[in-house]
């Protein structure tokens, strides 16, 4: 490649990337913190609200109210993010949804109403953080009734 072309090159991404700065640092910030969120969310809330693509797992459908799944099209999106906050902090009385002022910071109650709010637009790879290998085993899935019980178990019970 001949020099000047390619100083060429250079000067046009350059000033690409110069133009973007702003953008990219502001959505950059954003996915930051919607990643803490994410973090958040599935510690204390997917139990309940569950995660994407994810069916209803057996605590949250034994509830009443049942949790919306805020994830699956049931979400808060159309909410203020305030209110969505409000409820978190002050949880909501006789429903089962906690309040998490107690154990949440303002931020982390914040990052997680804008979770919520933007849960229909949420960057790639926010939704991988959202999904990665849930230590959620800890979110126990609605079990295929009483599989495998094996037998070898029973004898073991019953040795004389
Ligand atoms: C033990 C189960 C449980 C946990 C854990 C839980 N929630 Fe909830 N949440 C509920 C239930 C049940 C409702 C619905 C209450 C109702 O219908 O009145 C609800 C409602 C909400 C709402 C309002 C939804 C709406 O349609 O207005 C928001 C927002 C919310 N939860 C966010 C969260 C966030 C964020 C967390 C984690 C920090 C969380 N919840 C943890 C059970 C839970």
């Amino acid at each position: 490649m001949k020099k000047p072309r390619m100083t060429a090159v250079l000067t046009a991404v350059l000033c690409l990337a110069g133009a973007g700065v702003l953008l990219t640092s502001y959505a950059q910030q954003n996915t930051a913190v919607k990643s803490a969120a994410a973090k958040l969310y599935r510690q204390n809330c997917a139990v309940c609200h569950g995660l994407p693509g994810e069916p209803r797992n057996a605590i949250a459908n034994g509830m009443f109210p049942k949790p919306p799944q805020l994830f699956r099209g049931m979400g808060v999106t159309d909410d203020e993010a305030w209110e969505s906050f409000a409820k978190i902090s002050g949880g909501i009385r006789m429903s089962g949804m906690p309040g998490f002022r107690e154990s949440l910071s303002d931020t982390q109650m914040w990052q997680l109403s804008q979770l919520v709010k933007s849960a229909d637009k949420l960057p790639a790879s926010v939704k991988a953080e959202l999904a990665a290998a849930t230590p959620g085993a800890a979110v126990p899935t609605l079990a295929p009734a009483a599989a495998g019980k094996s037998d070898e178990e029973h004898e073991h019970d019953h040795v004389h």
